[in-house]
């Protein structure tokens, strides 16, 4: 490998993939492709910005001739597909976006990939396809039963790369990584939005009764986990990426709360989100035999998380403007004047 196209390389795991890549790999070009959506934002990128293996075009993978163009002009050998629309309650509003990107988008970057020879596929995707799980966990053999638009349409696109692999042998790895945080989060997801509400004392509108479980999984494990796989995982194979830490959100709302020294009378219960996954939790033997381990010190990954926070307001402050504060009204003021604390 030397020429490695990152599709939604300005995101929030995919900018974290790109700092690390052009640190870790010196000798490989890493182009970013992104179509600089409401989420995809250049200061993720200002770290790397001078790096000489850095390079960025914006483009949208659902555009054959620009993804072309640009696969033959750097001579790509590798893409990793981050690209997506990733919110699921965005998705639960208008779902169009997500088929647009997280399917059609998948099937012409397969399509060019393969047409152009190149060697490698990696899907990034999501546990969210599984659906969720009372007890236990998830094998990556089990079905796919999504439950959102947004977890639909990211199972669709796995589904393409399945049938890239079978049909055509194009050499496919994806990995399912579970609810991921870090610095550089787009504040409309649960953790970002909570920290940076609380910083301005504002209500924290947990849905339902908050006794949900996520699995939280630190952003810069969740990039080495892709870079493993990318270089190592065998060609057809899906591998679960979890952080093996779950959490009712209640909790994880509770623990930020404190760490900003911020009373819980900020907590209000809002409205449920509508078929709301109560509980994701997936094996991680696959991954840990090719030698993946996560960092086990939530306590502190998250401290460091609220601390990047509270430093870089000048990040978050100018995303909280414009389309965000529509899409915020629509999502939360009615159920914030509803709302029991
Ligand atoms: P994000 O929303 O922060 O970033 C998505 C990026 O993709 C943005 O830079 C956006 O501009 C770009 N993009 C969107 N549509 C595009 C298009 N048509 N063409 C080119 N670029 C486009 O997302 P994220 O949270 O960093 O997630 C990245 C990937 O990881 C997604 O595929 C998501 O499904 C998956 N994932 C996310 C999580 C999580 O907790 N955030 C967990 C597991 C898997
Ligand atoms: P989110 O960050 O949207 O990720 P996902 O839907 O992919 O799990 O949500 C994480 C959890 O937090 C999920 O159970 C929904 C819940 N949540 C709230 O309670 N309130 C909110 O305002 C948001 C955005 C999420």
């Amino acid at each position: 490998m030397k020429n490695i196209l990152v599709t939604g390389g300005a995101g929030f795991i995919g900018s974290a993939f790109v700092r690390y890549m052009v640190q870790a790999y010196p000798h490989y070009t890493v182009v970013v492709f992104d179509k600089l959506t409401y989420a995809g934002n250049l200061d993720n990128l200002l770290p790397v910005h001078d790096a000489p293996n850095y390079r960025f075009e914006r483009g949208d993978i659902a555009e054959a001739p620009t993804v072309r163009r640009v696969l033959e002009q750097y001579q790509i050998d590798a893409i990793v597909n981050f690209a997506a629309e990733s919110h699921v309650d965005r998705s639960i509003l208008n779902s169009h976006a997500f088929l647009e990107t997280d399917v059609i988008g998948v099937y012409v970057l397969l399509e060019q990939a393969r047409q152009l020879g190149i060697k490698r596929f990696h899907q990034v995707s999501t546990d969210e396809v599984y659906g969720w799980i009372a007890e236990g966990a998830f094998k990556e053999t089990d079905p796919l039963q999504p439950n959102n638009p947004y977890s639909a349409a990211k199972a669709s696109g796995e589904m393409l790369v399945r049938a890239y692999h079978v049909t055509h042998g194009m050499h496919t790895t994806v990995t399912r990584g579970s609810n991921t945080y870090g610095p550089y989060q787009y504040p409309e997801k649960m953790m970002p939005l909570f920290i940076t509400e609380a910083i301005d004392d504002r209500p924290l509108p947990v849905y339902g009764d908050g006794k949900q479980v996520r699995d939280w999984l630190y952003v810069d494990d969740h990039a080495r986990a892709i870079d493993l796989v990318l270089h190592r995982g065998a060609p057809g194979e899906v591998y679960n990426v979890g952080g093996e830490n779950e959490q009712h959100n209640i909790d994880v709302t509770r623990r930020l709360l404190r760490l900003l020294g911020k009373p819980e009378t900020l907590i209000r219960h809002v409205a449920d989100r509508p078929g709301h996954d109560r509980r994701y939790a997936v094996d991680c033997s696959k991954i840990k035999a090719l030698g993946w381990q996560r960092n086990d010190d939530f306590e502190s990954l998250l401290a460091q998380t609220v601390a990047w926070y509270q430093h870089n307001a000048w990040w978050w402050r100018k995303i909280k403007t414009g389309e965000y504060l529509e899409y915020y009204k629509q999502q939360y003021a009615q159920r914030l004047a509803e709302a029991k604390s």
